[in-house]
């Protein structure tokens, strides 16, 4: 959506915070031992309790109120009966609407001690996250996000996944302007219109370059294999940048 007055904008930023708020709480509650679908059941029990609704469920029938992904699994993990472990690498991704509109945030989260490169990774996931949302604003070029992130990402020996694409948000979970790469792309050619509302989530590796889809019909793993990262907001580009609205309060 592209938000045109202040009543747009303080929906969004409502249910910014619940999402945000939620995967905070899920973050915080996650301990070895835990299975996957406790954790996603602290998350559907706050989003109920704000009135608000999974949008993965809503819009595709996800069989969950969040996404989970542990280690190998790097994006659209099931909650079920894996059991979470010290060192295991568990990105959350919470994405919800109230009132008619839509957030979506997601952060990779460290249980306990990882190896220092993983330690390294996830730092460098969240600033590549935020080098793509400083790329945001009116009327700049929506492939401007992409190349900073790229620029990032090779200066450092990263990959970045390449058919896992930010996306429009606000009024649907995915929606205009559709796929927004995070990567470097030379038929990127749009620009960034006024008020408009996105994600921002480059999923950043230690060698995967895609992501493909595993039996359940859902979970997506690296390929080739390798750690995989993901940090995301929900962002408006305005004139003065971007206005974070993911942000627990
Ligand atoms: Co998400
Ligand atoms: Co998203």
């Amino acid at each position: 959506m592209t938000i045109t007055n202040q009543d747009e904008l303080d929906g969004l930023k409502g249910i910014g915070r619940i999402v945000a708020n939620t995967m905070q709480t899920m973050a915080g509650a996650m301990e070895p031992g835990m299975t996957t679908r406790e954790l996603d059941e602290i998350g559907r029990t706050l989003l109920a309790r704000e009135g608000a609704v999974s949008a993965p469920q809503s819009a595709y029938d996800f069989p969950g109120a969040t996404c989970i992904s542990v280690n190998a699994e790097i994006a659209h993990g099931i909650p079920g009966d894996r059991v979470i472990a010290a060192g295991d690498l568990v990105n959350i991704d919470v994405s919800a609407s109230k009132n008619g509109y839509f957030a979506d945030t997601g952060a990779t989260c460290r249980v306990g001690p990882v190896r220092p490169s993983l330690d390294r990774l996830c730092r460098d996931g969240r600033r590549a996250m935020q080098i793509g949302i400083a790329q945001v604003g009116s009327d700049r070029p929506l492939a401007g996000i992409g190349r900073a992130i790229g620029r990032f990402a090779a200066g450092r020996g990263y990959t970045l996944i390449r058919n896992l694409a930010s996306h429009g948000v606000g009024r649907a979970l995915h929606e205009y302007p559709e796929d927004i790469p995070t990567w470097p792309s030379r038929t990127e050619k749009r620009r960034i219109d006024k008020g408009l509302v996105l994600t921002v989530e480059p999923f950043l590796s230690a060698g995967g370059l895609w992501a493909t889809e595993g039996n359940d019909g859902w979970t997506l793993y690296s390929e080739p294999s390798a750690p995989v990262v993901q940090y995301e907001h929900t962002v408006v580009a305005t004139d003065r940048g971007a206005i974070v609205v993911t942000l627990p309060g």
